[in-house]
């Protein structure tokens, strides 16, 4: 068995240099520096996971192959209840994992230490790759596994996981500046300022509702890829969080709060469009291709079942 042991500041470049390799078969994934990749490495990508973690129960485990680290694996377990799904208080999540084709060894190593030290703290459930628990620049902010890495899904599968559920990322360019659909009469458009669920700055996110009689009926967030990777600045743009209140559905408000984002987007430097939906979720998908946007790739979590 490979040795496994935690994770050094001095396996951050050899480190960087795996993820690099390995993100450069994610579709138009972007890519990130070494400076930020070493600083957010550990960090999370959304507010609401960093808000409900135990800080004193995350790990991190390196394995190595001829004394460089070939594989990584990163550990929490939840503190709180969170609003993202049915996770109680005691899940134990491996965050992340990374390790190239042909190191199954090193990697199911890596994985197995996470499970223990999951065990050891606790942990009643296990879940592997859950959509918000990475860092902030991995696949805009989304931590589950990319249809590019499928052995990690199988050497996740060997240490006992099960796919959860999937996710799609779409992606749309934008020739000209869209159309903008006309907004129901009356209706009042109210802009956020910096109330991003991701890590960011305020100036590479727009977020906006739509009230209708003083109730709020729709909202749509934007988040540029400056949001993710530095560097990346307005060039494309990431929506987030677009949802009708129910009373307010099936009368076009989705369909013009996702135009109005594209040109809000492309008013401020978008020539990109990209966005992610639940893999079941067929009712935004047909509003996403009826949009223009194609799907670019697919995205799975994991849980060991009980
Ligand atoms: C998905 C959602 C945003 C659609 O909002 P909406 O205002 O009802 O949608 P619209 O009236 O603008 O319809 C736009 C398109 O969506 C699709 N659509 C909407 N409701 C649908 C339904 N009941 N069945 C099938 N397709 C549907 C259609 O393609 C529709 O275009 P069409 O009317 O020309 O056929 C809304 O149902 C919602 O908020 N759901 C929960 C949150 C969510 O899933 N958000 C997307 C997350 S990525």
């Amino acid at each position: 068995m490979p040795t496994v042991r935690p994770l050094d500041p001095s396996d951050y470049g050899a480190l960087h240099r795996l993820y690099t390799s390995m993100s450069a078969g994610i579709p138009h994934h972007f890519r990130v520096g070494e400076e930020q990749f070493s600083e957010q490495l550990l960090g999370y990508g959304r507010l609401s996971a960093a808000d409900c973690v135990d800080p004193g129960l995350e790990a991190a485990f390196v394995a190595e192959r001829a004394g460089e680290p070939i594989a990584l694996a990163l550990t929490t377990v939840l503190a709180k209840q969170h609003e993202w799904g049915p996770m109680e208080p005691g899940t134990g999540i491996l965050r992340f994992l990374l390790a190239p084709p042909g190191a199954q060894e090193q990697a199911i190593a890596a994985i197995r230490a996470a499970q223990d030290h999951l065990a050891q703290a606790g942990a009643h459930t296990v879940l592997a790759m859950h959509y918000i628990f990475g860092p902030v620049f991995h696949n805009t902010g989304c931590a589950m596994l990319p249809a590019a890495w499928p052995w990690l899904g199988h050497w996740l599968f060997l240490a006992g996981f099960r796919a959860r559920s999937s996710e799609i990322r779409l992606r749309r360019s934008m020739k000209e500046r869209p159309e903008p659909l006309e907004l129901p009469a009356g209706s009042e458009l109210r802009e956020h300022v910096a109330e991003g669920r991701t890590l960011g700055a305020p100036a590479n996110l727009d977020e906006w509702d739509l009230y209708i009689d003083g109730e709020n009926a729709a909202q749509c967030h934007n988040a540029f890829g400056e949001n993710y990777v530095r560097g990346a600045r307005h060039d494309a743009v990431h929506t987030e969080w677009l949802g009708v209140a129910e009373r307010f559905r099936g009368r076009g408000l989705a369909r013009a709060m996702l135009r109005l984002g594209m040109v809000r987007a492309w008013d401020r430097g978008s020539r990109v469009a990209t966005l992610t939906t639940a893999g079941i979720n067929f009712r935004a998908q047909a509003l996403y291709i009826t949009e223009g946007y194609a799907q670019t790739d697919t995205m799975w979590d994991f849980h060991i079942p009980h």
